[in-house]
């Protein structure tokens, strides 16, 4: 698909990830992308690679179709408003990875008529890897193909409700760093029982991605694979007991609900419904984290 030219507005960690990640993946030239941020010399290097750098926001912004909001949170509301005027509805969509910015405030923002996605992607998409969730309002669905594109390019997509974004961030984004722990935890073991820690780390990491793609196989079930390898009185059945008995299944789950909690208390913190998520959603994720909590 083409998703036509491209302004990443705040080049910063995931915001010069993903102008990467799309162009390994040969969706945009880097001449297409259009990236900016206020220090000058951290675009340097971006523009060695052949990226369009500056730090004019609005120049930047009448140069694409797709305009990607990459800035901080709290730096996106005032950015936002100050390229309302810049913005075109026959041209321009809008999508925003800040963390807890709504569409119902993107909206107030950007206007009435303006397309606009709200996306939570993750770290790798470093690697093309990312696990990214979209949301957008009504009006904004002609949004879906560009938007869903421009995320396949860095890993996978699932448009879900935008009530279920705080839970996204939990299993999506936090859910990141507890697989990390666990490989990390793996390869500590590893070491113990007779690798090197580098060898052990990479051993570790590999069995993980294996694990994974298993996991992520047409029809696949991750107990059906467990099976597979638990042969009765085997070493891998005492293995997944011990880890049972020592509660990992209840962490792993504990920590979801623990840091979707997190998530609500922040957004609600900046504000609920201006940079968080509305009234009615807050008392759907009340009612759900309830839910969960009886189920667990
Ligand atoms: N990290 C994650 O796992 C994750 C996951 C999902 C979503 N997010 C969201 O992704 C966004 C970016 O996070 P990050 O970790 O990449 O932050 P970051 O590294 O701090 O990047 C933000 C960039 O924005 C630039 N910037 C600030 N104000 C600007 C302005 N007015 N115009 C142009 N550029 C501006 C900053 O550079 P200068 O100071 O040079 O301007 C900085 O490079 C955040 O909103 C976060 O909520 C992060």
């Amino acid at each position: 698909m083409d998703v036509g030219t491209v302004a990443v507005l705040g080049a910063g960690t995931l915001g010069a990830a993903l102008a990467r990640g799309w162009v390994r993946a040969g969706l945009v030239r880097p001449g297409a992308l259009h990236l900016t941020r206020r220090h000058t010399e951290d675009l340097a290097p971006l523009a060695v690679e052949g990226f369009s750098t500056g730090t004019d926001n609005v120049e930047a912004v009448r140069r694409a179709d797709v305009v990607v909001v990459a800035v901080r949170p709290a730096q996106a509301p005032p950015l936002l408003a100050s390229l309302r005027p810049t913005l075109d509805p026959t041209r321009h969509i809008v999508v925003s990875i800040a963390a807890g910015l709504t569409l119902d405030h993107l909206r107030d923002l950007v206007g009435p008529t303006i397309p606009v996605v709200r996306a939570m992607p993750n770290t790798a998409i470093e690697t093309g890897d990312s696990m990214t969730c979209i949301s957008v309002d009504e009006s904004s669905r002609r949004a879906l193909p560009v938007a869903e594109a421009l995320f396949d390019a860095v890993g996978r997509t699932r448009v879900i409700d935008e009530e279920l974004m705080l839970a996204a961030t939990a299993l999506c984004g936090c859910g990141i760093a507890f697989f990390l722990r666990t490989i990390r935890g793996a390869a500590q073991g590893g070491t113990q029982i007779g690798f090197s820690p580098d060898d052990a780390l990479e051993m570790a990491a590999q069995t993980a991605l294996g694990a994974a793609r298993l996991a992520l196989q047409e029809g696949a079930h991750p107990e059906r694979e467990i099976d597979r390898v638990t042969t009765p009185e085997g070493c891998t059945i005492a293995g997944l007991n011990e880890l049972e008995h020592q509660g990992f299944t209840s962490a792993l789950i504990r920590a979801m609900l623990t840091s979707s909690r997190r998530a609500r208390e922040m957004s609600d913190e900046a504000g609920g419904a201006p940079t968080g998520v509305s009234p009615g959603a807050v008392d759907f994720y009340a009612a759900k984290l309830a839910r969960d909590e009886r189920a667990v």
